[in-house]
């Protein structure tokens, strides 16, 4: 089940919304952060998601099976004046223990139906390339505008290229359910 977490949900989840970063960090996912990541890292990092929530500039949709949070994705609305017809997919993270089974196209598609609700139609999003990010961008059809070479570190030290995407929402219906 998918659902959007006010502050006071992702505050009540904290540990397993740490559980959920640090699963995606060990797996090499270029989110941010370097492995290995302190438990207290991870909760420094949803306590900003939280006050960024409190403050209505990010959406944070969560899928959960029962206590088991599966995987989440984030949506931080532009807040500057020119841009609030805009905003950026974020932090898109799928347990390992859950992945290859739709739930990143889930969270994706819920992702864009909230972002339409608000008026957000134009989405941005980058990852990492040769990740399955990219992969996924390209299969949900965003269109690639860009890379830059040598972007961000992996755990290994090594520096990897970043692709940019973007999508237009206007104008179209929810995706169907696949
Ligand atoms: C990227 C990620 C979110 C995908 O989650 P998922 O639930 O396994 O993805 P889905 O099952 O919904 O797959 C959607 C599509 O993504 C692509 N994809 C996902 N994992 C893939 C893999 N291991 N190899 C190749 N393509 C892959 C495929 O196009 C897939 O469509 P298909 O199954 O019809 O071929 C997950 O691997 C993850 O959390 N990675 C670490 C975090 C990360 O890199 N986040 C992106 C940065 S914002």
């Amino acid at each position: 089940m998918i659902a959007a977490y006010a502050a006071e949900d992702a505050e009540r989840h904290i540990e397993s919304l740490a559980d959920l970063l640090i699963d995606a960090v060990d797996s090499g996912a270029s989110v941010g952060f370097l492995p290995p990541l302190a438990r207290s890292e991870a909760f420094h990092y949803w306590r900003g998601v939280i006050a960024a929530l409190r403050e209505g500039r990010r959406v944070l949709l969560v899928a959960a099976e029962g206590e088991f949070i599966q995987g989440s994705v984030q949506l931080d609305l532009e807040t500057r004046a020119n841009g609030s017809h805009r905003a950026e997919a974020m932090k898109l993270f799928v347990d390992r223990r859950a992945r290859r089974r739709g739930l990143a196209k889930a969270l994706m598609a819920a992702l864009e139906d909230t972002a339409r609700g608000l008026g957000r139609t134009l989405l941005l999003m980058d990852t990492r390339k040769g990740g399955e990010a990219e992969k996924l961008c390209e299969s949900l059809g965003y269109t690639r505008y860009g890379e830059v070479p040598g972007y961000a570190r992996s755990g290994s030290g090594e520096l990897h290229a970043t692709v940019f995407f973007y999508r237009e929402l206007s104008g179209e219906g929810p995706r169907p359910a696949s």
